[in-house]
This record gives C-alpha cells, structure tokens and sequence, in this order.
C-alpha cells in the first residue's frame, strides 16, 4: 500500500509482539507493513495514536517507546471497554490499524539541564516510560531522576523487568510502592500521593511530571504545590475521549483547546488558564 492523504484512514501495522504487564494490561510492540513509512516515521516523546481493530472501532494509545529506539512502536492497553477487551484479544501477527503521531509532546528541550521527578501510578506509567527511556538514552543531558511509581498491587506494576533496571541504576532514584501490605512486598507500601510528601523532593530547578488516575494526580497536584513547585514546572497528560484525533471533531475540548490537537501534554499553568467548564 502507498502513503494514503486521508487523516482518517489508518495504515495498516503488525503485531510483532504482544506482553503480559499485568493481569489487565497488555503491551503490543508494532511495526507498519509498509517497511518504507516504519522506515521514515517520526514522532516525538508523549505523541499518541489511534489503534483500531477492523469491525470494532478505534482508541487512543501514547506510543511508549521512545524515538531513541525505531525497531517498533509499542502501545500498553489496559482493558476498559469495547476496543481494549479485542485488543487484548490480538495476538503476534495479527493485522491492526494505526494512525499516529497525534498531539503535542513533552517539551524535553526545556527539560535539559534540569533535574527530572517523575510520579506515576498503574497505567500511567506508559506515557512516562517514552520521557523516561529518552532520557536515559540522552542521559548527559539532564540531571537527577527520580521516579516515584505505584500500583495497587504489586501484580499490577508494569514494565517489571525495566523497573528492575532502573533500580540497579546508580543514575536513577526509582521509589516504588504499592497501595497496602501485601505478601513477600518489602519496599515502601502507601498511595503514590502520601509517598511523594514522605519523600519531600527540592522544587529547585526540577521538572515534575505527572500521570496516573485522576483521584492520584488531584492528590499529587496538590502535594507539588505544597512542596513549592511553581506552575509552569508540573507537567501532566491528560486521558480525555477523542474521537477524530486531529482537532475536527469537537469531541474532546477544554475550554478553547482541543486535547487531541494542543494536548495531551499541559503544564498545570497552561490547564489553570484555561475556562472551567461551568
Ligand atoms: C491521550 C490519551 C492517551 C491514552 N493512552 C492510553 C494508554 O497508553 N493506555 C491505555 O490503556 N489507555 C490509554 N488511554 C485511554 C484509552 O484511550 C481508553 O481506555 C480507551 O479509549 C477505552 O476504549 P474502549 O473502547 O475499550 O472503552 P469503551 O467501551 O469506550 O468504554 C469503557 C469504559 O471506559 C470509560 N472510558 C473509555 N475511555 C476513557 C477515557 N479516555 N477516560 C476515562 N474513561 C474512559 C467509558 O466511559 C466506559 O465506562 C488514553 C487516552 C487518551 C485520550
Ligand atoms: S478528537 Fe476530534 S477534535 Fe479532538
């Protein structure tokens, strides 16, 4: 298949790989079945897409591999609904459809030289994991990395064997904790909120970034701002319903901007300027 003019066709992509993460969320690693468009795709760190399974309907996904590392693109879906429970349902080799890259991305440039908080909890991980292995693979370029990442349980912690990596990096501060004791767990237990106030990180010249459950990151928000973390240095992504993916729909606005178009990626500056929706 040629290169389609479209915005709305998606290009037809193969499942190379598909991993367990978690009891309910699984990870496909893609790559397009036109070699010459994998060859000369491009995208940057946060960017989405939409995967579609032909019959059933279309979703948004952040591409969680970073652009650092082209071999695939991967996607993490925790089932929800309809098209997540037949994504769950595609095995290695199947044909899916994929439109991306959509959306704005992490302002990383702004990022360099700053030292880097990352706090994320179940799913939330994904869209961090992008920033965090471009990072590590433009290590010199930032400072400090701590990484505070909860789940449930710890079953339901994703991306176990990295998580094992950056543990045993001397140039990343990985907290992990889960939401109560449970058996043979021997790191910090409590909500990844109560974890970031225990920790108590400097706000001087750090970037925090933020993704997880709504009732996480309010608490986290609100925790950034006791610490004294000014506004335009939060950084969170936001999860609402898209539809077109490419700011014509309508579906998925915020005041005057569009998610899917000026987002995913806001400071909390940029979302307190916004109009509430009253
Ligand atoms: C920018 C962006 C990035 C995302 N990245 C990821 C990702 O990397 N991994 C991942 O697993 N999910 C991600 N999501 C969420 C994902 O798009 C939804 O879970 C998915 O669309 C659900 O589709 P479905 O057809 O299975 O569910 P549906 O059948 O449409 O709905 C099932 C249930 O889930 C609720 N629901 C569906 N979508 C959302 C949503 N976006 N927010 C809140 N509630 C919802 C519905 O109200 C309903 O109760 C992202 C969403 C956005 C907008
Ligand atoms: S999803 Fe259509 S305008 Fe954003």
């Amino acid at each position: 298949m040629t290169g389609n003019h479209n915005p709305y066709l998606p290009e037809l992509a193969t499942v190379i790989k598909v991993i367990d993460e978690t009891p309910n969320i699984k990870s496909f690693q893609v790559v397009f079945n036109d070699a010459e468009k994998m060859k000369n795709f491009t995208f940057e760190p946060g960017q989405v897409g939409q995967l579609s399974v032909f019959g059933v309907g279309e979703s948004t996904f952040v591409i969680n591999s970073p652009p650092t590392r082209m071999d695939y693109l991967q996607f993490s879906v925790m089932k929800a609904g309809e098209v997540t429970t037949a994504l769950h349902g595609i095995y290695e080799g199947d044909v899916i459809g994929v439109r991306a890259p959509l959306g704005n991305w992490f302002p990383y440039d702004f990022m360099k030289g700053k030292n880097i908080l990352f706090i994320g909890g179940g799913i939330g991980l994904a869209p961090l994991r992008t920033l965090i292995l471009y990072m590590l693979d433009n290590r010199a370029d930032y400072k400090d990395i701590t990484i505070i990442y909860g789940s449930r349980t710890p079953p339901d912690l994703c991306y176990k064997d990295e998580l094992k990596e950056w543990e045993e990096r001397p140039d990343v501060n990985l907290i992990l904790t889960v939401d109560n004791e449970f058996p043979g767990w021997e790191k910090r237990t409590g909500f990844v909120p109560t974890v970031l106030r225990e920790e108590a990180p400097k706000p001087d010249n750090t970037i925090a970034i933020t993704c997880g459950p709504p009732i996480m990151i309010k608490f986290v928000l609100e925790g950034l701002a006791d610490l004294k973390f000014p506004e335009e240095n939060i950084i969170t992504t936001l999860e609402a319903r898209m539809k077109c993916g490419i700011g014509l729909c309508g579906r998925c606005n915020l005041g005057h901007k569009y998610i899917c178009k000026d987002g995913p990626v806001f400071s909390l500056k940029q979302l307190k300027e916004l109009p509430s929706d009253e």
